[in-house]
């Protein structure tokens, strides 16, 4: 059976529906989010949990209506601004593995400026998704790597799944051991889609503004239970 999981991804889905259940605009779905992933930071440290990386905006979510991505946009930079000072205090490392440069000014300003400030922290990583889609990070990896080609700084047949990963924008951060997905849904969504070959995957219908301290110790509970083989046979099954 396995531990406490090292690394936990979190979908943080259903922000709309709880909105919806209360009559209140999405966007104040999306601000009871905002104060779900507080307590869910601050659960990770209480359970030892090391890394926890949150999806926070798909590289597909920019379809949605222009008022509900600047929404989206304007509660970034206020989450950050907010959090900043527990953040540093606690010695947490924020890092951004989504692609910052598409993002308006003052939310890319507001993400490097959290990053660069919590660089050198050394206790728990908060990593944000952040414009990121799954897809996109395979294919900018495998075109960094064929420029490197080009130039002759790599050869094709040294290429491995180790050298693609260290290309992958979530670099030497270990694979998630967990995947949450709160709101019912049951599907990935273009999340991590290279790093969760071997992840245990939980669900759970809670939306994620209702998600805290008790949904986040289920799922480790859970987590514990499983057999991870990895292909191989588990001491159980030898
Ligand atoms: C997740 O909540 C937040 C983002 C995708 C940015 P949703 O806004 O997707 O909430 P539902 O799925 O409509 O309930
Ligand atoms: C996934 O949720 C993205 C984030 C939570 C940031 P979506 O609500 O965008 O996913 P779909 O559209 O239901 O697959
Ligand atoms: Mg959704």
């Amino acid at each position: 059976m396995s531990g406490i999981p090292r690394h936990v991804a979190i979908i943080m889905d259903g922000n709309g529906r709880w909105a919806r259940r209360r009559n209140l605009p999405r966007a104040a779905g999306h601000r009871a989010g905002g104060e779900a992933l507080r307590r869910t930071v601050e659960a990770c440290r209480d359970l030892g949990i090391e890394i926890l990386t949150v999806y926070a905006f798909s590289t597909e979510n920019w379809k949605r209506p222009r008022a509900e991505v600047e929404a989206l946009m304007d509660l970034i930079v206020e989450y950050v601004r907010k959090e900043r000072e527990e953040l540093i205090r606690n010695n947490i490392r924020v890092v951004n593995i989504g692609d910052t440069s598409g993002l308006p000014a003052a939310a890319r300003r507001e993400i490097e400026s959290i990053v660069a400030a919590t660089s050198q922290n050394t206790g728990h990583v908060l990593c944000l998704a952040l414009n990121y889609g799954g897809r996109r990070e395979i294919v900018e990896a495998a075109r960094a790597l064929a420029q490197k080609a080009a130039r002759g700084e790599v050869r094709p047949g040294e290429i491995d799944e180790d050298m693609f990963r260290r290309h992958l924008t979530t670099g030497d951060l270990p694979d998630p051991d967990i995947l949450i997905r709160p709101s019912g849904e049951m599907r990935v969504s273009n999340f991590l889609l290279w790093q969760i070959a071997y992840t245990e995957l939980w669900f759970t219908p809670v939306l994620w503004p209702d998600f805290g301290p008790e949904q986040l110790r289920q799922a480790v509970e859970a987590y514990r239970q499983r057999h991870r083989r990895y292909g191989g046979l588990s001491l159980e099954d030898a």
